[in-house]
């Protein structure tokens, strides 16, 4: 296999980012650059991402994004063999800001494009840290998404259930603000979640109840707004207790959710017999050592693999971004300037 040197952009949500990507032979791919600029400070006044923002802010960065990027790999455009870019899901004004820069380039510098699905950067992440074999189970578990997909190849996923309301992420960040905690969410709750009692609430564990792996998190999130309000009526307020026994209880039902819905899709995994069985998770949500304890201990009790891909190559990267196009190039997919930008794209 000859030597390739991909460049990657994303920005399908908050982050405008740029990677260059080399793999020489089969070996495994080596970041030479990966360059994340994100908007938290433009978004933080109005409590969540707002698109026409978002938007504006990748047409003005992503060009200084990219120079970054080929600047910190010691490279030219000359040096690039092909240009990746999200395609989608995504915040559409984000996406077709990345697309219509890649085709810039590739139509300037004479260079094969191709489109990636979001999704399928973070689910094949693993094989880029890890060199994970084909199958591997994916749990994707992020503020925006949560899916239990089966990855055999590059374009190649089968779901096999995910939230039919919040995603996790979105639920931790919910949280936080029910409780008055900063944002992001997540380690604002774990935080508080250490400190805390996990059996004075007991919050439900949604569709436990029903067979398959489809998960709902948005009940979870009113029975804790009706405990707090169940204080705050009886109190007055909550005390630093209060908050802590609440995050503790909320961590809880979702770590159990997590837990035995994974075993559910490992199961479902196993049935294919694959000679190296993994489990990898990704995705912010995957930060969470308690979460993430769990769904360790459910692989070692299965003799399973498992591994979470480093926090950065977790949540929004273009590093995957040129990961998944330099596979999807190598088996010989290269799209043209009618590449369309899509809100929507289903694995
Ligand atoms: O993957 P990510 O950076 O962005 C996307 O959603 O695409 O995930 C961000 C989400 C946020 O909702 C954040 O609260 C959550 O991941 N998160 C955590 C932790 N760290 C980040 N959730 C639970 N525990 C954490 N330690
Ligand atoms: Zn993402």
């Amino acid at each position: 296999m000859r030597t390739l040197t991909i460049l990657g952009l994303e920005s399908s949500c908050d982050d405008t980012a740029a990677a260059v990507l080399r793999q020489t032979g089969d070996a495994r791919p080596e970041i030479l650059s990966s360059v994340v600029m994100g908007q938290n400070d433009l978004h933080a006044a109005f409590g969540g991402v707002v698109p026409e923002i978002a938007a504006r802010a990748h047409a003005e960065r992503l060009d200084g994004c990219v120079i970054k990027a080929l600047d910190q790999a010691g490279l030219s455009l000359r040096e690039i063999d092909a240009v990746a870019v999200t395609a989608g899901p995504g915040l559409i004004g984000g996406v077709i800001s990345g697309v219509m820069c890649a085709k810039g380039i590739a139509l300037g510098a004479g260079l094969p494009l191709v489109g990636v699905n979001h999704l399928a950067g973070h689910a094949l992440t693993p094989r880029l840290t890890d060199g994970a074999a084909y199958p591997y189970l994916m749990l994707l578990v992020s503020g925006g998404h949560c899916q239990f997909l089966i990855v055999r190849g590059a374009d190649d996923f089968t779901r096999l259930g995910g939230t039919i309301d919040d995603a996790p992420g979105e639920a931790f960040d919910k949280t936080a603000r029910l409780l008055g905690l900063p944002q992001p969410g997540g380690p604002s709750v774990e935080l508080q979640a250490k400190q805390g009692d996990p059996a004075r609430f007991r919050f439900p564990r949604p569709l436990l109840d029903r067979p398959g792996c489809d998960m709902s998190f948005s009940g979870l999130k009113t029975a804790l707004l009706r405990a707090r309000d169940g204080l705050i009526a009886e109190q007055g307020g909550l005390t630093r207790a209060d908050r802590a026994d609440l995050c503790a209880g909320f961590q809880a039902a979702m770590r159990d959710v997590l837990a035995e819905k994974t075993r559910r899709a490992l199961a479902l995994y196993r049935a294919e017999a694959p000679a190296q069985p993994m489990l990898a998770v990704a995705g912010g949500v995957a930060a969470n050592l308690a979460i993430r304890g769990a769904l360790e201990t459910v692989c070692a009790e299965q003799g399973i693999g498992f591994t979470a891909p480093p926090l950065a190559l977790c949540t929004d990267n273009a590093a995957m971004i040129a990961y998944a196009g330099l596979e999807r190039f190598r088996s010989g997919h290269v799209d043209d300037m009618t590449l369309a930008a899509r809100p929507r794209w289903p694995l």
